[in-house]
Formats: structure tokens, C-alpha cells, sequence
């Protein structure tokens, strides 16, 4: 139809035209948390690199996710900050049952048990190199070994009670060995959200920061285990092996750079796909909003409705505090 029969501006002219022809919408059930757990009590800190965002001891936390969790927050995300007594070449720590993440998921879930809590999966927090795996002398990242170590911290993280164990290193087969034993212990239950898609990329930068481990890697890169950014197709296949390895719902990573990847895999495959807004997403928005250039409110809405219109169906964002605030107002 031509104009004047047809002009698209029938559907923009009203705020009650517009509420009805709104193809999507941003809600508290699409948004998960990520936080940064520091060890002891009544513990604080800012992020130089993240401003807005803190490193918080596990009571501090808990405060923070009480009315959060009333105002309809479902996930909670654990990052853990480990201190550099703890960091070995073979990343031990990672397992210990009486580790900062172990007895963090105890602590959440004994007050809150229907909060999910979620845990990631890699050694990069806790090895004295800063790579997600095992590394020999040549340091080639070693991923049959690495597996081993991995099963090791999911299955710590599965007895203390975490919900969803997230392997986050892109070690090759990992999403198989990992559901492999929690079918064998009995952990039926126990999601697995798989960072599928996940890119060598340099947005990372800021939680690096955050969790400590930008100086253990030093001038090291992840490029032989994470994505190359050049490539669309290759996530598919690698989404597509960890829904075979028993993987519930897959991750891509970056997010906003990365709206294609969301919407080549929402178009291909049937399960949940989920994205995490990074560090450095968070940090070029927030500065531009610190320095006065954008406005908060409107710029991280539209900037999270731009996820679910790709087809994301959850948004891991350091945001998600606010946002769940301003979704109550
Ligand atoms: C490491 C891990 C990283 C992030 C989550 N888990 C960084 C990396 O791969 O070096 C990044 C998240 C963010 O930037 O917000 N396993």
C-alpha cells in the first residue's frame, strides 16, 4: 500500500498505540546479577575500572539480594575475588569445600533458597598465571587436564547448593565431563549454563580488575581458547556441541557487539540463549553517563531492550541492581 493509505506514524501517534504495538519488553525475569565476593566480613571495596560497582563480603551481599529477591530477582551470579596466598599454578583452591565460593552459595542459599545462585566455573581466580586452564612449560593451555580440574570445582559447587554451574573457560568438552558427574552424584537438578560463544575479547578488561587476576596474566592472551571476534559461524558449532554435552541454556559473550551471534543462535536452536553484558560494556556506558554525555536511566534501557530484540532471552548485566529498582518504581 502506498501513502497516504499507508503511513507508519498511525502506530507511533498515541502513548496507548505504541504500548500495543510493542514487539518487546524488558523485565525483571530477564535480568541476572554478577557480583563480586570478597572474603571476611563487612567488607567493601570500590572497582577503579568499574565505577558504580564494588567488591562486597558475603553478609554485605546478602543485604543487597534480600530486596532484590523481593522485587523479583531471580539469579545471582558469583564472581570470586581470591587472594594471592590462594593462587597456585594448579588452581587447588578452586575446589576447596571450604572455599570463598563454597561457603558463599552455603550462605546465600541457607537465607534465601529460592534465590538461584550460580557459579562460574574456570580457574582463572585462582592460578598464579591468570588463564582459565592448566598450563606446561611451553604454557599451552592443557584441556584435558584443565577438565579434570573443572568437574572438581562444578562438583564443589553442586554440594554447597548452587543451582547453575556456568563453565565459563571454553575448554573443548567440558559441558559432557561436568554433566557426566553430577548425574553420577545424584546432582539431577543442577543447571548448566554453558558460555558457548564465548570471544578472545578485549572488553574484558575491567573484571579482570575486579577479580585480581589482570596482573597474574600479565601481557598473556586467552586466543587459544576463547573466540576470534571474526567469526559468527564457529558459534554456532561450538553452541551446538554443548547442547549435545547436556548444556540448559548457552551463553554468548561480549553482548551489544555481539547481537548477531544472539540472533544467528535464538534463530537456530530451541534452548534458552543468554548474554552477558561485560565489564567494558558497563564501564564505556557508565563513563559516558559519569561524564554527563548520556542519561542513566534511558540510555541502560534501551541498551538492555536491544538484547531481548536480538532474541537474548536473559542479560547478565552489572546494571541489573538498578534496573530491577527503577522496574519497581
Ligand atoms: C573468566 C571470566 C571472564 C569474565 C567472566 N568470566 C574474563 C576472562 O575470560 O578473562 C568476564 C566478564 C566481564 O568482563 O564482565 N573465566
Amino acid at each position: 500500500m502506498q501513502f497516504p493509505y499507508t503511513r507508519k506514524r498511525r502506530l507511533r501517534a498515541s502513548q496507548a498505540i505504541r504500548n500495543l504495538s510493542c514487539e518487546n519488553q524488558l523485565t525483571v525475569n530477564d535480568l541476572i546479577w554478577p557480583v563480586f565476593v570478597l572474603d571476611g566480613f563487612n567488607r567493601t571495596e570500590t572497582i577503579e575500572s568499574m565505577p558504580g560497582v564494588q567488591r562486597m563480603s558475603a553478609d554485605i551481599l546478602l543485604d543487597k539480594l534480600i530486596p532484590l529477591h523481593e522485587k523479583g530477582l531471580n539469579a545471582v551470579a558469583l564472581f570470586p575475588v581470591i587472594e594471592e596466598r590462594y593462587k597456585t599454578d594448579d588452581a587447588a583452591e578452586a575446589w576447596n569445600p571450604e572455599g570463598l565460593i563454597q561457603k558463599t552459595v552455603k550462605f546465600i542459599k541457607s537465607s534465601l533458597p529460592e534465590l538461584l545462585v550460580i557459579t562460574d566455573v574456570a580457574l582463572d581466580p585462582y592460578t598464579s598465571h591468570g588463564q582459565d586452564g592448566m598450563i606446561n612449560e611451553q604454557g599451552e593451555i592443557l584441556n584435558d587436564v584443565t577438565i579434570k580440574a573443572l568437574v572438581m570445582q562444578a562438583r564443589s559447587h553442586a554440594k554447597a547448593g548452587a543451582d547453575v554451574v556456568a563453565p565459563s573457560d571454553m575448554m573443548d568438552g567440558r559441558v559432557g565431563e561436568i554433566r557426566a558427574m553430577l548425574e553420577q552424584q545424584k546432582h539431577h537438578h543442577t543447571l548448566i549454563l554453558s558460555y558457548s560463544a564465548k570471544y578472545a575479547s578485549s572488553f574484558y578488561g575491567p573484571f579482570r580488575e575486579a577479580v585480581g587476576s589482570a596482573a597474574n596474566l600479565g601481557k598473556s592472551a586467552k586466543n587459544s581458547y576463547q573466540m576470534n571476534p571474526t567469526n559468527a559461524l564457529e558459534a554456532i558449532d561450538e553452541i551446538a556441541m554443548d547442547i549435545n554435552e547436556g548444556a540448559d541454556m548457552v551463553m554468548v559473550k561480549p553482548g551489544l557487539p555481539y547481537l548477531d551471534v544472539i540472533a544467528m543462535a535464538k534463530s537456530q536452536f530451541n534452548v534458552p540463549i543468554w548474554a552477558y553484558h561485560v565489564s567494558g560494556e558497563y564501564t564505556m556506558l557508565q563513563g559516558a553517563i559519569n561524564q554527563g554525555f548520556l542519561a542513566e536511566r534511558p540510555a541502560v534501557m534501551e541498551t538492555l531492550l536491544c538484547f531481548k530484540r536480538a532474541g537474548c532471552d536473559v542479560i547478565m548485566t552489572y546494571y541489573a541492581d538498578r534496573v530491577i529498582e527503577w522496574l519497581n518504581e
